[in-house]
């Protein structure tokens, strides 16, 4: 029987690697059924609305996705989704709606160097576990006539514990060695305070694992000059969203960084960490390898260990011996180019 993953398109660079990507977990042999999920330009094309009802449904009912970047209006600022009930969820963007309409509390984000590629970060490994239901993306804000603006930063207990334990159990199913909160807890003494002490209560019921904390200032020089410092860390919503980001930049780019929004009930979206780069969209040039990785996170969830690592010492193959690589990274290859020589050296391997 085939295992049916939903798969969202996206946009900008989107189709391009997801194309790729779906070439690549193909090429492992599991029977995929790829259902198409109608978010964003499909989903206005369908229903006429960019998260219909029945893409959240589908998404819900399918438990495993694969999701392409979207791109978000700047200014606009608003995402409704109607429910069954009736009631509205009113979220800050069209990503942002997703994680939240399925209840994925996390995105753990590994971002490791690569021989030959990322120069001094070539043996960086840290591994970002983003709570993504709060803080100041939980679309909590308004304008004060038009000369001002306010900002909620929430921090709830439940948010902030759920996402240390799962940096806890994480690290632990990972052989991880060390877990690291990041906060501001001397400026944002409240919210990133109880984020903070929620994650030393966790972190006391975690014994047999070190754990400590760093501000997210230190935590960003502390990344550029010695990473070694990190191995798991644990952040809040927009801490995390920034420090992934330097992470991949310091291993020489986005296109390496992948993601899997996790939720309850087995459910995972899996994503790269970058957007929708539509400086490069259309020319065939995206590097697909973040998406790839972020499929292997998928086979990973599935129990498909042997799969996933396949394809993992597949990527790293391709990378350390310069097969194929996108001009991001160098060289000259297209996003295909890459997709074909990952699945050469599955084959090979
Ligand atoms: P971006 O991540 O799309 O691009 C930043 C830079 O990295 C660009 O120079 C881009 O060309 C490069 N880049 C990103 N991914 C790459 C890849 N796979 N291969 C080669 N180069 C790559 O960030 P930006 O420009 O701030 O956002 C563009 C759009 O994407 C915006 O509408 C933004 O809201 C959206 N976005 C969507 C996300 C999502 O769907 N989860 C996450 C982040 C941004």
């Amino acid at each position: 029987m085939s295992t049916r993953v939903g798969v969202i398109r996206g946009n900008g660079i989107g189709p391009e690697i997801t194309e790729a990507t779906l070439r690549v977990l193909e090429a492992t042999g599991i029977g995929f059924e790829w259902v198409p999920v109608p978010i964003g330009d499909e989903g206005m094309e369908q229903y006429g609305h960019p998260l219909p009802q029945e893409a959240v449904k589908l998404l819900k009912e399918l438990k495993l996705a694969i999701k392409a970047p979207l791109l978000v209006d700047k200014f606009k600022g608003r995402m409704y989704c109607e429910h069954e009930d009736g009631s509205v969820g009113v979220y800050p963007s069209l990503n942002n709606a997703i994680r939240r309409e399925l209840k994925l509390f996390v995105d753990p984000r590994p971002i490791r160097g690569v021989r030959g590629i990322s120069g001094r970060y070539e043996t960086m490994d840290v591994h970002i576990m983003r709570e993504i239901t709060e803080d100041v993306y939980s679309g909590i804000e308004h304008m004060i006539g038009d000369v001002a603006a306010e900002c909620t930063k929430l921090t709830t207990r439940e948010a902030a514990v759920r996402v240390a334990e799962y940096g806890f159990d994480y690290a632990r199913k990972n052989g991880r060695k060390k877990v690291t909160c990041v906060h501001k807890a001397n400026a944002v003494s409240m919210a990133d305070g109880l984020f903070l002490s929620c994650f030393r209560e966790v972190a006391a019921k975690n014994p047999d694992i070190p754990s400590d904390d760093y501000m997210v200032d230190a935590t960003a020089y502390y990344l550029a000059k010695c990473p070694e410092k990190f191995d798991v860390i644990v952040a809040s919503n927009q801490y995390g969203d920034i420090l992934s980001d330097l992470a991949a930049g310091l291993v020489g780019s986005l296109g390496l960084a992948p993601g899997a929004n996790v939720g309850p009930d087995g459910r995972i979206v899996v994503e790269a960490s970058h957007g929708a780069a539509p400086d490069i969209a259309g020319k065939g040039i995206a590097n697909p390898i973040a998406l790839i990785l972020s499929g292997a996170l998928l086979l990973r969830h599935m129990g498909r260990q042997d799969q996933a690592a396949r394809v993992e010492r597949a990527v790293w193959r391709v990378l350390e011996e310069r097969i194929a690589l996108t001009p991001d990274l160098g060289g000259t290859a297209f996003t295909m180019d890459v997709a074909d020589a990952i699945v050469r050296c599955m084959d090979e391997a």
